[in-house]
């Protein structure tokens, strides 16, 4: 049996590196006007643990309805590539719970790959390990810590052949439509003719369903907006009071997107150690935290086409909440 795992960690230096440009995110976004601060920040240890717990939320459908596309489309989508020996790349895998389904089906039916996660977060990296080496033993699996493209350039170095490219769980919905175009041309640059994307998008739907996936009765997601501020006064030596900030989120019908902002609920002033500066809100003045974009059909194709994609391929859930996009890069 081959058992071979490959966790490619940041080195102490990137790491600082990586500290650095936190900094500078966090002291870039709370100066500018509206205040933001990116969500990728929302994936450290504590933040990746807060989202395991999001997909199994009563209101959070995408996860369970992702869950039912892959698990009712592998051998389709398998039929559908026909490849063997290729690099099966997922971007921001998370815990690989969705993936699983289809690594299992993968190595039932004979199908030759090696699984290849990219994911920020080094807590997300370690039970992805222990999840892969539960389900599928003799997998091949390199896994790479670091940013999407700083592990997709590294795939391109280091390994060759025929990729697929997971992008799963709307990821790609917490790109402005503007930044997405460029990710995924960006995207189509780094892979070679042949090649297959399966992008995953949360649809427009009932409002009132967006606005409950992303206000959980229990408040888990308000935690998960929160542990930025508790990142901050870890990492960046910040001096947040939790108890002074407000969650809020709704589905914006005019921008297509559910926008997530932590709300300042008195006037008060933060200080931030690493960057020694002091930082005013107003009371009730809001850091935007995330956009989680919602699509249609047409604005995907629409998408797929401007990025130098063809599409295959729609597979939805039964509900039709989600669509699993297969995508092909033109000979
Ligand atoms: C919303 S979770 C989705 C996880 C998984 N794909 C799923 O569908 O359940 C986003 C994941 O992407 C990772 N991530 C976010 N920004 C990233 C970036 N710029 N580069 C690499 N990974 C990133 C996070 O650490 C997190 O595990």
């Amino acid at each position: 049996m081959k058992q071979t795992y490959r966790i490619l960690k940041p080195s102490a230096q990137n790491a600082e590196t990586a500290r650095q440009r936190f900094l500078h995110d966090v002291e870039q976004g709370l100066s500018q006007s509206p205040k933001s601060i990116p969500s990728r920040y929302f994936y450290d240890e504590t933040g990746s643990k807060i989202f395991e717990q999001i997909m199994d939320l009563p209101e959070y459908y995408l996860t369970r309805a992702e869950y039912e596309i892959l698990n009712n489309s592998r051998q389709q989508l398998a039929e559908m590539m026909n490849l063997q020996g290729f690099n099966l790349i997922e971007l921001g895998a998370g815990d690989g719970r969705k993936t699983r389904v289809l690594l299992e089906y993968l190595q039932s039916a004979k199908i030759d790959f090696r699984y290849i996660p990219i994911d920020i977060s080094p807590g997300a990296m370690a039970t992805l390990q222990e999840e892969v080496s539960a389900c599928c033993g003799d997998l091949e699996m390199l896994g790479v810590v670091g940013e999407y493209f700083q592990g997709l350039n590294w795939v391109e170095k280091q390994v060759g052949g025929a990729s697929l490219v997971l992008f799963l769980g709307s990821n790609i919905g917490n790109f402005h439509p503007g930044k997405a175009k460029v990710f995924l041309r960006r995207l189509r640059q780094v892979l070679r003719p042949g090649d297959f994307v399966l992008m995953g998008f949360d649809l427009k739907k009932d409002t009132r369903r967006l606005n409950a996936a992303y206000n959980d009765k229990q408040g888990i997601t308000a935690q998960f907006n929160l542990n930025l501020l508790n990142r901050i006064n870890g990492e960046l030596a910040g001096a947040f009071d939790l108890d002074n900030w407000a969650f809020y989120s709704w589905y914006n019908p005019l921008s297509g997107a559910v926008e997530s902002s932590l709300l300042s609920q008195v006037r008060q002033t933060v200080h931030i150690g690493a960057c020694d500066r002091n930082f005013v809100f107003d009371a009730w003045e809001a850091i935007h935290t995330e956009f989680s974009f919602k699509y249609s059909e047409a604005e995907i194709e629409s998408m797929a086409k401007l990025a130098g994609f063809l599409v295959v391929h729609h597979f939805y859930d039964n509900q039709h909440d989600f669509v699993d996009s297969l995508w092909r890069v033109p000979a």
